[in-house]
């Protein structure tokens, strides 16, 4: 993308091959300076990181342990690894890793081992992770391990809690890697296809001189980008097969520019090395899987949202797996995300339950699928009653992300609703709570939930859920104020008294707190009967 302003701006580098240019690199500093503040409202990331997607991930590797072990009994004897590079929040490793266990002990299946890897080029998400409170009963058990892993080099993957390296004489069972929205994040080389001759895309990059600080650009999104071409010399890589994936791009497409995701194959190269060559990877991104869709296409541009990124050639990546010995299933187009499997040194077709699982939770109604629907739900949910709205969280499998968005409409439906309904949503509120996963800056469900309970006059579970939310969202007006109407209609009104008093030392000016101390201090005398219903309609 190119971008023109007034301001005078500074070469920062000219016909670079765009994998090595500085572009990559401040993308890797971007993420280590914004680390766990990159998810807040800066890089998209609910469409990889969600429950529903999660529990796909957990089906088809739980399918896929079930395949393996049948086949290789002795595989039980050795941990199943699990890397997810590029972890980003966390939040799609703590409801998979979730999914798993739940999983696996639905299915007695407590001989098999599994270890999460949450791994990520950078030291200072990691610090995030471990001290996660959700994560906390996953680390404990050895469920979860952490590593710092750069994708573009080849340096040891060291778990960071149990001291071990990934390696061959570690992964003696295929090492399954989860990659989302990573291979848009790391290098591509691009090219054109332009009347039958195959040209390479060199990249100089500007910026306005007020976007430096240190020679360094502030905001990425002010780089100008400007491309130039130059004709591709033959085997351009020292490796046949991605030079095979050329030279049908050169022979088959018409007229294009497209990338190839050269920093990725680095990554698979060098896991399919430290793996035996047996590999299972996921990998939810948005990108082109055909080579129709790789065709008419003008040069490639990078999509800012704090860091950025570029599409996925999930064509070539699938050309790789199958012309090395592996197997790749790619689904069929959908708008948007596309969720792609490739395996090195196995084959889909003699794993049948995988290869199952793959075509219900993929080809099936996918996590694309998934997200097209709670698009329009989050667009609309001021239309939908509250039947809709619970099959709807039914569906994101009690998301809190969702609930988040649609509490006030939720609340507001409460007095009319069905009581089925509310009772269904009532039973279903403690997954809510389980898939807390707190993230700086968001609102807490925990009190949400608590606000729930409290509409539907369900007084204790109300209490027990504003109790919880306390150390996220510390003392405040509002939810002194909540815990204080629950005492009182738990018939508790000394412990109410308490916290209307705390509820009107944070905040002064609150009229009802005073009224409420100064009836229920009458009521301690034994004055005032009256009054009581005045009261209940102030809730
Ligand atoms: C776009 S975010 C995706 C995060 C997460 N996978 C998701 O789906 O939300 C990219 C993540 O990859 C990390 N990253 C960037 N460059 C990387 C590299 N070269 N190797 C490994 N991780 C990298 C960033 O720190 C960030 O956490």
């Amino acid at each position: 993308m190119t971008q023109h302003t007034n301001s005078p701006s500074v070469l920062l580098e000219e016909n670079k091959r765009l994998s090595e240019s500085a572009l990559w690199r401040m993308q890797r500093e971007y993420f280590d300076k914004e680390s766990i503040n990159a998810w807040v409202n800066q890089v998209p990331f609910y469409i990889t990181s969600n429950p529903f997607i999660a529990h796909c991930y957990a089906q088809i590797v739980v399918n896929f342990i079930i395949d393996w072990t049948e086949k290789h009994p002795e595989a039980k004897q050795h941990t199943f690894y699990i890397l997810e590079p590029g972890t980003g929040s966390g939040r799609f490793s703590f409801f998979t890793i979730k999914a798993l266990v739940e999983l696996l002990a639905a299915l007695n299946m407590h001989d098999i081992r599994i270890c999460y890897v949450m791994s990520d080029v950078t030291r200072n998400n990691i610090n995030y992770y471990e001290k996660h409170p959700a994560l906390q009963p996953y680390i404990e058990k050895n469920l979860i391990d952490f590593a710092i892993y750069n994708m573009e080099t080849d340096k040891p993957i060291t778990l960071l809690r149990q001291h071990i390296h990934l390696y061959p004489k570690t992964l003696q069972n295929p090492l399954i890697v989860f990659a989302n929205y990573i291979f848009d994040t790391i290098s591509h080389d691009a090219f054109t296809v332009h009347e039958k001759k195959l040209y390479e895309l060199l990249i100089s990059l500007k910026t306005e001189t007020a976007n430096l600080e240190g020679n360094r650009p502030v905001n990425l999104e002010k780089l100008e980008t400007v491309y130039h071409i130059r004709e591709a010399k033959p085997n351009y890589y020292s490796d046949p097969v991605l030079n095979d994936i050329l030279a049908q791009y050169k022979a088959e497409l018409h007229e294009s520019s497209l990338l190839f995701p050269i920093g990725s194959f680095h990554a698979i190269k060098y896991l399919k090395k430290i793996s035996n060559d047996k590999l299972l990877i996921i990998s939810t991104d948005k990108g082109y899987s055909t080579l129709k869709s790789l065709d008419y296409h003008g040069h490639p541009s990078l999509s800012f949202h704090g860091s950025f990124s570029m599409m996925v050639n999930f064509h070539a990546l699938a050309y790789y797996f199958k012309n090395t010995g592996g197997d790749a299933f790619l689904q069929t187009a959908r708008k948007g995300i596309k969720t792609s499997i490739f395996c090195a040194g196995l084959n889909l077709d003699s794993l049948p339950r995988t290869h199952q699982a793959v075509q219900q939770y993929i080809e099936g109604f996918s996590p694309s699928d998934y997200f097209t629907l709670h698009r329009r739900v989050s667009d609309s949910f001021t239309e939908c009653d509250l039947d809709t709205i619970a099959s709807h969280m039914h569906l994101t499998r009690w998301d809190p992300h969702m609930y988040l968005k649609i509490k006030n409409r939720i609340i507001s439906l409460v007095p009319e609703a069905d009581p089925e309904t509310l009772e269904f949503m009532a039973a279903n509120m403690p997954k809510l709570a389980e898939h807390f996963y707190h993230l700086p800056k968001t609102e807490c469900v925990l009190f949400e939930i608590g606000v729930f309970y409290h509409a539907i006059k369900q007084y204790q579970e109300a209490l027990d859920y504003y109790e919880k939310s306390l150390p996220y969202i510390g003392e405040q007006f509002s939810l002194c104020y909540n815990i204080a109407l629950c005492y009182h209609q738990l018939g508790d009104n000394e412990a109410a008294l308490l916290q209307f008093k705390k509820a009107r030392e944070l905040n002064p000016d609150s009229k009802e707190s005073e009224e409420w101390i100064t009836y229920l201090e009458k009521q301690g005398d034994g004055e005032g009967e009256e009054g009581e219903e005045d009261k209940e309609e102030k809730e």
